[in-house]
């Protein structure tokens, strides 16, 4: 069983972040999206992974991912030149993918459990393709499937306007290689993609073994997350587990699950779990509330913050209170010097201020 992960894409609905990177490194609970997945691919004992990536974004996910020795698995890069669908994808890695059984993971997808277990289930019942299903409250953003009083899948259709369930299309599928000549058969749709979920409409057609699983863990599609805040909450739930390895001052209190890495110090400040606190960060003189987590070499000064994500390099300083708030690369955030108390801004591109 070989891996596909996709890792392309140019990630416009998570703008401004990823103006300046990939939706798939953006972190969550400081740990790129992309790390997750990787971490699920080793577990179920995948060694050999081709990534998808764009010529836009592809240096830095060459730069986290390297050669996938971090993880024991062997990675080889495949360029797909446009984003023109995921089974455009699949037929860009053609050659990567030869005669073998592969699972595709969206590399902006983080789920609450691994695919051990369902690879071993696919093995097992000679299934041609598994697909994941998991309810959601706006179905038109995803494919839907129509499942039949015994659970078959009967229809799947991509982002339908009038969705026939609630059910949507995980972004992780397992395929034998009856999906290539699936793929051959389809044509672009309406956006102009050559859609996975077409191709796996033409298994089910043509009286191929297309499983249906619906999740029972949760699921978070970040690449079009309006609220990437609620994954950062659900992951720091989740995961999060009491490690200091940062230097704290004797003033300071650290509650419950945080987790402070190397080289971080914490000064006269109070930290509530969970939350995570990247490495050479600085927290002085502050409250650090739950559902946090600060990037590596950011400071924190004089403030109270909860429900927040600051990612890397940026300064927090003198702000009373900051919530629910979700701040960049190298940003800062400062009390405002003037004595009339007026704003002083520089906010980017598609930028957000609630004042
Ligand atoms: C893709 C698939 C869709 C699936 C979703 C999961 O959508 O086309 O069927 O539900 O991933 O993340 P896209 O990200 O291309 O909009």
């Amino acid at each position: 069983m070989k891996a596909l992960i996709l890792s392309g894409g140019r990630g416009t609905r998570l703008r401004p972040l990823t103006h300046t990177m990939a939706k798939q490194l953006v972190p969550v609970a400081n740990q790129p999206i992309l790390g997750y997945v990787m971490k699920h691919l080793q577990e179920a004992g995948i060694k050999d992974a081709g990534v998808i990536v764009a010529p836009q974004t592809q240096n830095e996910v060459r730069n986290y991912l390297k050669d996938g020795s971090l993880w024991n698995i062997s990675i080889t890069y495949i360029v797909q030149d446009e984003p023109l669908g995921l089974a455009h994808a699949v037929k860009t890695a053609r050659d990567f993918l030869g005669e073998d059984d592969f699972v595709m993971y969206l590399g902006d997808n983080l789920l609450g459990t691994g695919i051990k277990d369902a690879i071993q289930r696919f093995k097992k019942e000679g299934y041609h393709c598994m697909i994941f299903l998991k309810e959601v409250s706006d179905p038109r953003a995803f494919g839907v499937a129509e499942l039949d009083a015994q659970g078959n899948i009967v229809r799947l259709v991509e982002k339908p306007k009038v969705p026939p369930s609630n059910l949507a299309l995980v972004g992780v599928y397992i395929f034998s290689p009856v999906v290539h000549e699936a793929i051959e058969k389809i044509t672009p749709s309406w956006r102009g993609e050559l859609e996975i979920t077409d191709a796996i409409q033409v298994l089910i057609d043509s009286g191929y073994r297309v499983k249906g699983e619906i999740l029972d863990s949760w699921w978070l599609d970040t690449g079009k997350k309006d609220d990437f805040l609620a994954a950062n909450t659900t992951v720091l739930d989740e995961y999060t587990v009491r490690k200091i390895d940062g230097d704290v001052d004797q003033e300071s209190t650290i509650e419950g699950r945080v987790q402070i890495e190397a080289g971080a110090t914490i000064l006269r400040s109070t930290i509530r779990g969970p939350v995570v606190i990247g490495k050479n960060a600085v927290i002085d003189n502050s409250f650090i509330g739950p559902f946090s987590s600060i990037g590596t070499g950011s400071k924190i000064k004089d403030s109270v913050v909860e429900h927040v994500v600051i990612l890397e390099d940026s300064i927090v300083e003198g702000v009373v209170r900051l919530e629910d708030s979700l701040i960049g690369r190298n940003a800062t955030v400062k009390k405002s010097k003037s004595l009339r108390g007026a704003l002083r801004l520089m906010v980017g591109d598609h930028s957000r201020v609630e004042i």
